[in-house]
């Protein structure tokens, strides 16, 4: 049914900064990527906002636009970058150093990348202990240390000229800790911030500072930055758009694609057994069992969320589910994931299927970060705070907007999602496959 009106969805006019905590790998690939696109030198593959199109209306009317010609988004010239490492290194540096993109590429862009400088990081070892670096803030407490990040924002924004800011975490992955009674409501994580509880982590204090000023976030790693009841109740209360978590690329993005198609052709499964080796300063970091942690918790619910056992328990009521990282420094950003699959058909006759992923993490990690920037600048503007469901496409582990709801894994129903919600904030009809005429 047509809707008669849509979102009053603010002009997207002036600059728009992007806020990266963490400018290793992913975050200068993103920044060199978006440089190298604008200047007409390559292609923005992999982004929905720069390369998607949507459908309107019945396949037969025809319609059928580009996706940043349909909604209001941010343009790629109008954006600045900035962030925060604990490394020095500007992002021409890290770029180069990260290993990611050709250097003849980082050359062409070498005098715009130099600007991109980071600020000084807030900083914990006790929370990623593989690093240790020397452009770390000091500060009597916490909330002190949330206090000058939301000046460096402040100042970022003025010294850039910026209308908006979003932010998206593409820092180290920390260690897995549950969160506690500190993390149970903003008065008491603010007590936290005070008493510079233990108990809070530096992700935690980036996205406090950007939620204070309005600004929005995606949390790139496992982290549990946004989980948290007090960050939910401050974005609500400051009316801000959040979501995470964890890039969905590489094994995950596959396990997404392959499990809504055993499931829809009901074959089973007896067990998923997933390893890879990873040589880049990522790989180090979860080279610690306490970082690998988090991201076991991330990777390893998808299967459950897609498959529902408790529905089909005959198909998938007990499987193994097992994945590994292992640091292997030669193959640097170029990751190889190997999967081996045991499925079950007809009368229960097993089969497999091996799949040998060899694929560039950073590579699948920009677009990501371009797209949630864009779109979480976009959620800000039609006036959509809290968690962003419809963002679930870009996650390993969507946030959901309550803790009863189950996470949305399977990738066709999270695109499905997303582009009905932009058609809804058009006013355009909703695609449901479900019209009264063959061609509906
Ligand atoms: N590349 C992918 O496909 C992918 C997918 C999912 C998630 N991720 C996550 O994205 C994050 C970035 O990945 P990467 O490959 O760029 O890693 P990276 O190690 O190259 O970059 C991370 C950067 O964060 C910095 N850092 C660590 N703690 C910080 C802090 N408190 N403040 C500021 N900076 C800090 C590090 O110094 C480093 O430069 C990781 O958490 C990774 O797990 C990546």
């Amino acid at each position: 049914m047509a809707l008669k009106k849509g979102v009053d969805v603010k002009p997207a006019t002036g600059k728009l900064g992007i806020l990266l905590p963490g400018m290793g790998a992913v975050a200068t690939t993103f920044i060199a990527g978006v440089m190298a696109v604008r200047r007409g030198i390559s292609k923005p593959i992999g982004s929905l906002t720069q390369m998607g199109t949507i459908r309107l209306g019945k396949r037969t009317d025809g319609k059928t636009p580009k996706i940043n010609d349909y909604i209001s988004l941010a343009q790629l010239d109008d954006i600045e970058f900035g962030g925060w490492d604990i490394f020095l290194d500007n992002a021409y540096e890290a770029a180069t150093r990260a290993g990611v993109l050709d250097q003849r590429l980082l050359d062409q862009l070498k005098d715009e990348l130099e600007q991109v400088k980071p600020m000084p990081a807030v900083f914990e070892q006790a929370w990623v202990k593989k690093l240790n670096g020397p452009n770390v803030k000091k500060g009597a407490t916490k909330m002190d240390l949330a206090e000058q990040v939301m000046d460096d924002i402040k100042r970022f924004k003025a010294e850039k000229g910026c209308d908006r800011v979003v932010a998206v975490w593409c820092g180290s992955t920390e260690v897995y800790r549950k969160p506690t009674e500190t993390h149970a409501t903003l008065a008491s994580f603010e007590a936290g911030l005070r008493a510079s509880s233990d108990d809070i982590a530096p992700s935690q204090i980036y996205a406090y500072a950007c939620l204070k000023l309005g600004i929005p976030y995606s949390n790139g790693a496992p982290n549990m930055a946004l989980d948290p009841p007090a960050m939910v109740e401050l974005a609500r209360k400051n009316s801000v758009p959040i979501c995470g978590k964890d890039f969905k690329t590489g094994q995950t993005l596959m396990k997404t694609i392959l499990a809504p198609g055993f499931k829809a052709r009901l074959l089973g499964l007896q067990g998923w057994y997933s390893t890879n080796i990873l040589g880049n300063r990522d790989g180090e970091v979860l080279d610690d069992p306490d970082s690998f942690k988090s991201k076991e918790v991330t990777k390893l619910g998808v299967l459950d969320h897609i498959l529902q056992p408790e529905l089909y328990p005959d198909l998938y009521g007990h499987f193994d589910h097992v994945v590994r990282i292992n640091y292997y420094p030669p193959r640097g950003d170029n990751k190889e994931g190997w999967d081996n699959i045991d499925i079950v058909g007809w009368l229960g006759y097993p089969m497999q299927i091996k799949v040998n992923f060899l694929c560039r993490d950073s590579i699948l990690a920009a677009p990501i970060v371009l797209d949630l920037a864009l779109f979480t600048d976009f959620a800000q503007r039609a006036g959509m705070h809290g968690v962003q469901e419809w963002l679930s496409f870009y996650w390993k582990m969507p946030m959901t907007p309550s803790p009863e709801l189950y996470p949305e894994h399977d990738l066709f129903i999270q695109l499905m999602k997303l582009k009905n919600t932009l058609r809804y904030t058009k006013g355009d009809e909703l695609i449901t496959h479900l019209g009264a005429e063959y061609y509906d």
